[in-house]
This record gives structure tokens, C-alpha cells and sequence, in this order.
């Protein structure tokens, strides 16, 4: 018990960049110890989805490796439309009975055969409004997926402890960073480059958690497209404009049209939320390195109060490794990879 290694890896697998975070969870506060953030080959994915498995563990081991950590245990999520979160309404019954019942219920939810997904559920604390149902949240994962991820993981010479759902990593990350707040209901969004991951959060439950296909490649796709320049060209301006380079008044004038499409996915997903609940979300954390597109946070602010989410808050930090301009220019890329590294051995 006295030498049980406490430190998990998060590995938080992206089309544009592979995130790993080692945090120390042995302590009163848990620690960030190291970071490691390294350019995914464009080669390993395609619009978000895995290509070539064996390139992303050749990444992760040699990012490790870099890290000089001893660790060997790790965790990473899974994403996009290989993962299915729904909250449904089942009737009151014995725990016993629920698995029964869910596999009942999942048969009309899930649009994928069920003996290829791996299912699970939580029942949330939280009232259906009716005296005999209760609120159920399931989880579906395709199983191929969820083996080449975490083949991904065991090639890279690493265990596999434990795959979530990256959206409730990204919860997973604000609670331990900002606690749970009572009576409060938050959205949190994840700003990718292919993929975004959005999650509502109810006096700390999880209450819905979707992906959406978009993220801030679609800037880079219609300056290119915009400008007749390449991705890479557009990339680089995109990226120059944040950080106060000059670049042709047109770069700006996309990017302004273009955090709109964002928008109007994330005003989707609230609507579909409010027509299903009576509670109101008072605020949004967003983060990922897409949240980080100039103008973005303001857009977002027009349609919902919000705040770019400190991953950092309420974590120790290791002093050897992360200066205060390291950390700025890390924060928002860390989340999923830091509420991943949060979770323990045997944390379901
Ligand atoms: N300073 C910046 N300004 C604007 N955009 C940025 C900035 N830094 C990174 N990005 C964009 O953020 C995206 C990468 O973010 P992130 O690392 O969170 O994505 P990912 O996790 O690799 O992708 P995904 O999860 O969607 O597969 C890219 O689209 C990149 O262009
Ligand atoms: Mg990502």
C-alpha cells in the first residue's frame, strides 16, 4: 500500500495535438507533475477519426519517453460519434433490475447493434419531475474503437487503466478545479480542431455530454478557401492573428464570419437541452486550443454569459517543470488531458 503508484497518465489522443498530463493524486492537492503537448502526424487521422493506430502509439511512446516519466499506467478517452451519451427516463425500479432494463432501453436509443457497442449508465441524483421514473444516463461505446484505443495506448508500451468519455474527462476537470456548485448548472465546451466536445453539468452530474464534428479547422478551411491559399498558409495566418501578427484584413473578416457556425452547433445543443429540462445554464467555460481563434470567447459571450476555463485553479503544480508563461501557453490545450492523469485505477 505504501509503494502503490498514485500517478496516472492522461493521454488525450487529438487530430491536431496528443496531450499528456502526469498528475499526482497521492497528495492532499492533486499535483500536475509534467505535460508533454506533440503534433499529431496528419497521416494518423482523418476528420477526426483514427487512420493509422500504430503511428499514434509510436507518437505516444516517444512523447513519454521525452517526459522522462516512470509511469506506466494511463488513461484516455474516446470521442465523436464512437460514443453515445443519452439521458433517459426509466421506471422506478430495483438496482438489480436495471441492467435488464437498460439493455431494453438501449435497443431504441442507440443506433448501432448492441452486440458491438459496450453499454453503461449512471442514475443521476437529479428528479424527473414524475414520482415513478427515475433519470438514467447511458453510455454506449463502440467496441472496435474502444480496442484500438487502447491498443493505441498498450503499443505505445503503457496500460490501458481506464477509457472515459472525453467530455466527462472535460467534466472531471472542472470539478477538480472549480468543486461542485450546488444549484448551479454549467456548460462546459471543448473547442478541438476536428471535434468539440460540449457537456452540461447539474449541481455536479453530468447530464449531457455530445461531440460535435467541428472545430477550429473550419477557420483554417475558410481562410484557405477564402484567401486561394493552402491549409498550411491559412494555418499560419490564423495562428498569426492571435498572437498580434499583421495579416490581410479578409483573414479577420472570415474568421468573424466563420465563429457563427460554432455558435449556432453550441446554440443547437443548448436549445435541445432547455426543451428537455426546466433548469437554465448560467454559465459556459470553454477551452481547447479552437477557443483560442481570436473573438471566439466574445462571440460565445453574445449568446450565453462565459468564461475561458482555468484548468489550473485548484491544481498544485510542479515548479521544476511549468513556468507561468509555459503555463499560459498550455491552458488551454491541457483540460481532457488533466481530467484524465485525475482519475485512479479502478474509477469506473
Ligand atoms: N493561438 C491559436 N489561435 C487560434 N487557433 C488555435 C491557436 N492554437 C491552436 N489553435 C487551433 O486549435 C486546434 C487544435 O486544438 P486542440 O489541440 O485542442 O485540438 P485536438 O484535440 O488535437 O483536436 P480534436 O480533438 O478535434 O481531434 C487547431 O485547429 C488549431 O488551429
Ligand atoms: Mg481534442
Amino acid at each position: 500500500m505504501f509503494f502503490k503508484n498514485k500517478r496516472i497518465l492522461g493521454i488525450d489522443i487529438g487530430s491536431s495535438s496528443i496531450k499528456i498530463a502526469e498528475v499526482d493524486v497521492s497528495r492532499k492537492v492533486n499535483t500536475l507533475q509534467n505535460f508533454s503537448l506533440v503534433s499529431t502526424p496528419p497521416q494518423a487521422t482523418a476528420g477526426g477519426d483514427i487512420t493509422d493506430p500504430g503511428l499514434l502509439s509510436d507518437t505516444i511512446r516517444q512523447a513519454v519517453t521525452e517526459l522522462g516519466t516512470k509511469v506506466k499506467s494511463a488513461s484516455s478517452g474516446l470521442w465523436g460519434s464512437s460514443v453515445i451519451v443519452k439521458r433517459i427516463s426509466i421506471p422506478k425500479m430495483e438496482e438489480s433490475l436495471i441492467p435488464e432494463q437498460i439493455r431494453w432501453e438501449a435497443e431504441q436509443y442507440i443506433p448501432y447493434d448492441l452486440n458491438e457497442v459496450n453499454l453503461d449508465y449512471k442514475i443521476l441524483n437529479i428528479s424527473s419531475g414524475q414520482a415513478d421514473t427515475m433519470e438514467i444516463l447511458l453510455v454506449a461505446a463502440i467496441q472496435e474503437v474502444v480496442y484500438t484505443v487502447s491498443d493505441i495506448i498498450t503499443g505505445a508500451g503503457l496500460n490501458c487503466e481506464i477509457l472515459d468519455v472525453e467530455g466527462f474527462a472535460l467534466a472531471n476537470c472542472f470539478e477538480a478545479n472549480y468543486g461542485i456548485s450546488r444549484g448551479q448548472v454549467v456548460g462546459l465546451i471543448n473547442v478541438g480542431s476536428s471535434v468539440s466536445n460540449f457537456v452540461i453539468i447539474e449541481n455536479g452530474e453530468v447530464v449531457f455530454s455530445r461531440d460535435m464534428p467541428l472545430g477550429g479547422i473550419i477557420y483554417t478551411n475558410e481562410i484557405a478557401k477564402t484567401l486561394g491559399v493552402s491549409m498550411a498558409e491559412a494555418e499560419g495566418m490564423k495562428l498569426g492573428i492571435s498572437s498580434g501578427q499583421p495579416v490581410p484584413d479578409e483573414v479577420s473578416a472570415v474568421i468573424e464570419n466563420t465563429h457563427d457556425v460554432l455558435i449556432e452547433e453550441i446554440s443547437g445543443n443548448l436549445e435541445f437541452y432547455h426543451n428537455t429540462s426546466t433548469s437554465q445554464i448560467g454559465k459556459i467555460y470553454y477551452t481547447g486550443g479552437g477557443s483560442g481563434t481570436v473573438g471566439f470567447g466574445e462571440a460565445l459571450g453574445k449568446l450565453v454569459a462565459s468564461e475561458q476555463l482555468d484548468p489550473f485553479l485548484g491544481l498544485g503544480i510542479n515548479p521544476k517543470v511549468f513556468s507561468r508563461d509555459y503555463l499560459r501557453q498550455i491552458r488551454n490545450f491541457c483540460s481532457v488531458a488533466i481530467g484524465l492523469g485525475l482519475r485512479q485505477k479502478g474509477d469506473k
